[in-house]
């Protein structure tokens, strides 16, 4: 049985991407492993500060976790500020990171440029914190999105430079996981290579999305003039429409329609339509599952209350070998 340790910033509903990328892999490891999956909301003031916006953003994602399939007695599901022993981790952590690797970080290069009225020490550390988020239980697996690989690269590195420093074999390697397959990046309908909450308000489905809202959105995707010369590559938001349809659909719809472009004879709109439908009925059962969870305060309240207290034990247990390496003593 193998740790695996996940989460999600609460900085808005759910979308596919984080469905296919994360969640999907963790609602099916959690009956073999001891699993953690977490809503990641200190990372979420790295961008999102605003404090009525708070609670909400981390409530709906509790929602859609459940809605998803996590199961809150077999899996260890909490929120991440309940448990500050991570933020304990986070700091001790911080004095064996070096400026100059945080700097090279392609998020952080990626947020300069496009929050650069906001560069923040948290996204600088942003790395260093979710490294603290999985070795605080001692994390092999993580299932991640492929955006991801660098931050796990990182996480590896902390972790072995802890185990050098103190001349320990304490903390293993985590490894990013999607059952042996390569991780996945869902694409946007906007012709952007990543669905995301912030491109624009038309790049992601979210799973509380009502079928109205997904025909529109998927009515507005971008494509092409079509294609003229026969079995022709596929421009980038073309070939996302395709991606977004080898995931959503049946294997004969994707390849009924991958002919028609070949052949020169595709309708983009046939396809949309298809496609919408498609989404729709995907998503269905998380939308009503999300409704009726969402309600139930006093059950939301029963997770919560399970989750901390099974997250602190396992961060309390770390928390206190790592001091105890690092030479704290009690008087
Ligand atoms: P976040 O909130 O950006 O995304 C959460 C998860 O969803 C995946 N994901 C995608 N996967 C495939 N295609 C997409 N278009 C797509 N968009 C998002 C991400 O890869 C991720 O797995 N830093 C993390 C949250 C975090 C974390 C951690 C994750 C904090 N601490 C420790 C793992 C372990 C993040 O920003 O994810």
């Amino acid at each position: 049985m193998e740790t695996v340790v996940s989460g999600i910033r609460s900085t808005g509903n759910l979308h596919l991407g984080n469905y296919f990328g994360a969640l999907k892999n963790f609602v099916k490891m959690q009956y073999e492993h001891n699993c953690f999956f977490f809503i990641a909301d200190y990372h979420s003031l790295t961008t999102h500060p605003t404090p009525s916006d708070l609670h909400n953003n981390v409530r709906q994602v509790l929602v859609e976790y459940l809605a998803s399939g996590l199961n809150p007695e077999a899996s260890t599901l909490y929120i991440q500020s309940n448990v500050p022993e991570t933020t304990e981790l986070y700091l001790l952590l911080n004095m064996n990171a070096y400026i100059g690797e945080l700097e090279r970080c392609t998020s952080f290069k990626e947020k300069i440029r496009n929050q650069n009225e906001n560069i923040n020490a948290g996204l600088l550390t942003y790395p260093v914190l979710m490294a603290a988020d999985v070795i605080i239980h001692k994390g092999t697996k993580v299932p991640v999105g492929k955006d991801q690989e660098q931050h796990l690269e990182m996480m590896r590195t902390f972790a072995n430079r802890f185990n050098r420093m103190y001349n320990v074999d304490y903390f293993p390697e985590p490894f990013a996981f999607n059952f042996g397959e390569q991780l996945i990046k869902i694409p946007g309908l906007d012709g952007s290579t990543k669905m995301s909450k912030s491109d624009s308000e038309n790049s992601a489905i979210f799973l509380s999305d009502e079928p109205e809202t997904i025909r529109k959105k998927v009515m507005k995707a971008i494509t092409d003039a079509g294609p003229t010369i026969p079995n022709q590559d596929k421009p980038q938001a073309v070939e996302n429409i395709f991606n977004l349809m080898k995931v959503l659909s049946s294997v004969e719809t994707y390849a009924h329609f991958d002919e028609l472009y070949n052949n020169c004879r595709i309708r983009y709109g046939d396809m949309k339509k298809q496609l919408a439908e498609d989404a729709i009925k995907f998503t269905g059962p998380f939308r009503e599952k999300i409704k009726e969870i969402s309600s139930d305060n006093e059950y939301l309240r029963k997770v919560v209350k399970i989750g901390t207290d099974k997250a602190r034990e396992s961060a309390s247990k770390t928390i206190s070998e790592v001091r105890e390496i690092i030479g704290f003593k009690t008087f």
